[in-house]
């Protein structure tokens, strides 16, 4: 219809579409990682799994430091440039062998992690240690050996912490403790480190993953339904975070649009924290 074209003239000036795309590709310039090199730790499942992919599609290229050394490499060869990597964040002999074979970093991830469900009566010294051991020495470890490689590249750090560093999750005694010390370990470095590096830290509500089932399996295994949908409960969105959201914030987190951020613990909890 010539009169709507005309009318489409007069509504958007000549060079609209210029402008727009300029305005599109200066956004999407603010999240690409282009050149850049990522390591994520627990990158086989879940959160990492999908930072891992989100990381390798802003054009960064990929280490993805596991236990699961097979999940990894499924998941490195559905991707354009990425490494897999046998690794157990708790071995300072595994994590300095990783470091040996990396030259450059600019982006870490420390995802690694596990749970653990108990009061501070049901919850045993082992098991206390063993949390701290993968949740907070990991963290410490492999943060320690990134941290030249981070401050030649000026680098970019996201910790995964947990609504249960914020406030107290029933009978999660070590699990609360450890995320705790993620959190703190996150301001101590933006502190020791504040132009040399970034350091921020996510504090993921319960969200989708093996993480989860696991825990259900386990502990939950013949009213699984019914405790899921406490879990939703509990989040006053009323459903379950996805790991993809979750990998979001890291984007953003270790992209040129957060240059600004630092230090900070950053909830996303379907409003949890907020209620
Ligand atoms: P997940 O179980 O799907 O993935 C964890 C990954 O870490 C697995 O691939 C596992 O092999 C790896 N891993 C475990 N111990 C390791 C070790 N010692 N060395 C190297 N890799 C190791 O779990 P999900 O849910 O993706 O959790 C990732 C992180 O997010 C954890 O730190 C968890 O505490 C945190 N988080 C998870 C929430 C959830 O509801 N799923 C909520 C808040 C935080």
């Amino acid at each position: 219809m010539p009169g709507k074209a005309v009318a489409v003239q007069a509504v958007f000036p000549a060079d609209f579409w210029q402008v727009g795309t300029q305005i599109a590709a200066f956004m999407l310039e603010r999240f690409q990682l282009d050149g850049k090199v990522a390591l994520v730790t627990g990158g086989a499942s879940g959160i990492g799994r999908e930072t891992v992919k989100l990381l390798a599609e802003a054009g960064a290229r990929v280490h993805i430091a596991d236990l699961d050394l097979a999940q990894a490499q499924v998941l490195a060869a559905e991707l354009k440039d990425a490494a897999a990597h046998a690794c157990d964040v708790t071995s300072e002999a595994a994590v300095a062998n990783l470091f040996s074979s990396l030259t450059r970093l600019d982006v870490l991830v420390n995802c690694a992690g596990i749970g653990l469900v108990g009061n501070i009566a049901e919850t045993s010294l082992a098991d206390f240690q063993r949390l701290f051991r993968v949740n907070v020495e990991g963290t410490f470890l492999v943060t320690r050996a990134a941290l030249p490689l981070l401050l030649a590249a000026r680098g970019s750090i996201v910790n995964i912490g947990s609504v249960a560093g914020l406030v107290g999750v029933k009978r999660r005694f070590a699990y609360c403790a450890t995320k705790g010390a993620i959190h703190a370990m996150t301001r101590q470095l933006a502190t020791d480190y504040p132009t040399e590096i970034r350091v921020n830290c996510i504090a993921p509500g319960t969200v989708d993953t093996a993480f989860v089932e696991g825990y259900l399996d386990k502990y939950h295994s013949h009213e699984k339904e019914k405790v899921r949908a406490e879990l939703k409960q509990r989040q006053p969105m009323g459903r379950l975070g996805k790991p993809e959201e979750i990998a979001h914030l890291a984007l953003y987190l270790c992209s040129p649009a957060a240059d600004f951020m630092n230090g900070a613990i950053l909830p996303i909890d379907g409003g949890w924290t907020a209620a």
